[in-house]
C-alpha cells in the first residue's frame, strides 16, 4: 500500500514539523477531558501547508469521546446553513440518550423553526410546530449549537467544532459561534472550538475582536531539510521498504518543505518501484510527470485566469520573492503607488490568487508561485501585459 496520499485533507502518515501546533491540540484536549475550558485554536498557512490534516488529527485523537462537528465555510453559504444541513445526521450521530436529555433537547430544538425530529433509539420524537417564514438564522444556528451540546452532554461526550477554510465564513455565523463557545467555557460542559483557514483568515477574525486575541495561533511554515527528510522516510520504512540516500536527497530537493509535494513526489516514486528499495532511478523516472501535474493544478489552471492588468501585478510581485510583500512595493517596482493597483489586489484576490494576510501586504496564495512565474516569465509576458506596464508607468 502506497504511505503517501496527496489528496487535500489527507491524513499524512506522520505529522512531521507541526509539535507546537500538536502540542497545543493535545493540551486542549487534556483540558476539555479533565472538563476545563480549552484555549480555542487557529491554524493559518497558504495552500497545502496541512491545516486540514491538523484538524483531521484533532478529531481523531479526541475519538468517540467526543461529538465532532466539523463545518468548512463556503463562499456561498453560511456557516449555519451548512450546520442545518448537516444537523440531523450529527444529532443522529450522538447514539443512545437517556429520555432526560431527549426532554431537555425538545425543550432547545422549540426554538428552531420547522424542524421534525425523531430522537435516536427511542428517546423520543419531536415534532415541532414552524414558527412562521421569517426564521431567524442567529436563533436558529445559536440554537443547533446548544441542542448538540444537550446530546453531546447526555452522551456523556464533550463537544469539538472544527472550522475549516475560516476565511470564507459569514461574519454573523461565526460571532454566534465564538459567542457559544466563549460562554460554554464559564458552565461546566465547554465546547472545543478548532479553526483553520489560509493567511487572510485574519481579516474576518479580526473583527470578533476580543475573543480571537486570546486563541492560540499557529502559522503553519514549510518543513525544514531534515524535516522534509523525515516526512518522507519515515511512511516508507513504516511500510517495510527502504530508499537509497541520493534518492531520498532528490525527493527531498524537489518537494523544498511543501507537505503537498512530499506526498506527491513520494506517492510517485513509491508507485514506480519495484522490490523493498526505492532507487534514485524510480525518482528520477517518476519526477517530471509528477511535477507537470503539480504546476498544471497549483500554477498554470490558477494563473491562466489572469487578465493582463492581473499578470503584471503577478509578476512584479513574483520578483519581490517568496513571502508576503507591502503593496508599495509592488507599486514601486511597476512605476506607480498603491492606490493605483488596489483594485487589481482586490480581483486577484478575488480569484484566489494572491492573499492580504496583514492590511498593507499581500502574498501568493499558493507556495512557490513567484519561484514559478519567474521561471516562466517569458510566457507570461504578453504585448497586452507590456502595454498595460506602459501606460500605469505613464499615468504614475
Ligand atoms: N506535516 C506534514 N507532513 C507531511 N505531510 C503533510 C503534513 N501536513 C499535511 N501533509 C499532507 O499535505 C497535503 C496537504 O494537506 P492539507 O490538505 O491538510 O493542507 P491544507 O493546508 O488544508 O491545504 P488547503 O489550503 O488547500 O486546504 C496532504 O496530502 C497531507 O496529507
Ligand atoms: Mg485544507
Amino acid at each position: 500500500m502506497n504511505p503517501f496520499n496527496p489528496a487535500p485533507g489527507a491524513l499524512p502518515a506522520a505529522i512531521v514539523g507541526r509539535e507546537p501546533e500538536l502540542i497545543a491540540i493535545r493540551e486542549a484536549l487534556r483540558r476539555i477531558k479533565g472538563g476545563s475550558p480549552p484555549v480555542p485554536v487557529l491554524f493559518t498557512g497558504q495552500r497545502g501547508m496541512g491545516k486540514t490534516a491538523l484538524l483531521q488529527e484533532l478529531r481523531r485523537l479526541a475519538g468517540s469521546s467526543t461529538l465532532a462537528v466539523p463545518l468548512e465555510a463556503l463562499r456561498s453559504q453560511s456557516l449555519a446553513a451548512s450546520l442545518r444541513e448537516k444537523f440531523d445526521t450529527l444529532l443522529d450521530g450522538v447514539g443512545n440518550l437517556p429520555a432526560k436529555t431527549g426532554r431537555a433537547l425538545e425543550r432547545v430544538l422549540k426554538d428552531l423553526p420547522k424542524i421534525s425530529y425523531e430522537l435516536p433509539h427511542g428517546a423520543g420524537s419531536i415534532a415541532l410546530q414552524g414558527s412562521g417564514e421569517e426564521e431567524s438564522h442567529d436563533r436558529s444556528l445559536a440554537t443547533m449549537l446548544q441542542a448538540l451540546r444537550v446530546a453531546a452532554g447526555g452522551a456523556k461526550r464533550f463537544m469539538t467544532i472544527t472550522v475549516d477554510e475560516i476565511q470564507d465564513a459569514d461574519l454573523r455565523s461565526l460571532e454566534i459561534l465564538v459567542r457559544f463557545v466563549h460562554e460554554s467555557a464559564q458552565g461546566d460542559e465547554p465546547v472545543l472550538l478548532a479553526s483553520a483557514g489560509l493567511n487572510d483568515s485574519h481579516v474576518v477574525l479580526e473583527q470578533l475582536r476580543t475573543y480571537v486575541q486570546r486563541w492560540a495561533s499557529f502559522e503553519l511554515r514549510l518543513l525544514t531539510q531534515a524535516e522534509t527528510i523525515e516526512a518522507l522516510l519515515a511512511p516508507i520504512l513504516e511500510a517495510d521498504a527502504t530508499i537509497e540516500e541520493e534518492a531520498l536527497q532528490r525527493l527531498a530537493a524537489e518537494s523544498a518543505g511543501y507537505p503537498v509535494f512530499i506526498q506527491t513526489y513520494g506517492s510517485a516514486a513509491w508507485e514506480r518501484h519495484r522490490g523493498r528499495a526505492i532507487t534514485l532511478g524510480d525518482v528520477e523516472a517518476s519526477l517530471p510527470e509528477a511535477r507537470a501535474r503539480c504546476e498544471l493544478a497549483f500554477y498554470v489552471r490558477p494563473l491562466a485566469r489572469m487578465s493582463p492588468r492581473e499578470t503584471l501585478f503577478a509578476l512584479a510581485l513574483a520578483e519581490l520573492g517568496p513571502g508576503a510583500h507591502p503593496i508599495g512595493a509592488v507599486a514601486r517596482s511597476l512605476g506607480t503607488d498603491a492606490p493605483s493597483i488596489s483594485s487589481i489586489r482586490t480581483t486577484l484576490v478575488r480569484k484566489s490568487i494572491i492573499a492580504v494576510p496583514m492590511s498593507g501586504k499581500v502574498e501568493f496564495r499558493i507556495p512557490f508561485t513567484d519561484r514559478y512565474l519567474r521561471a516562466h516569465r517569458e510566457e507570461y509576458e504578453s504585448e497586452d501585459v507590456s502595454s498595460y506596464r506602459r501606460r500605469l508607468a505613464a499615468d504614475g
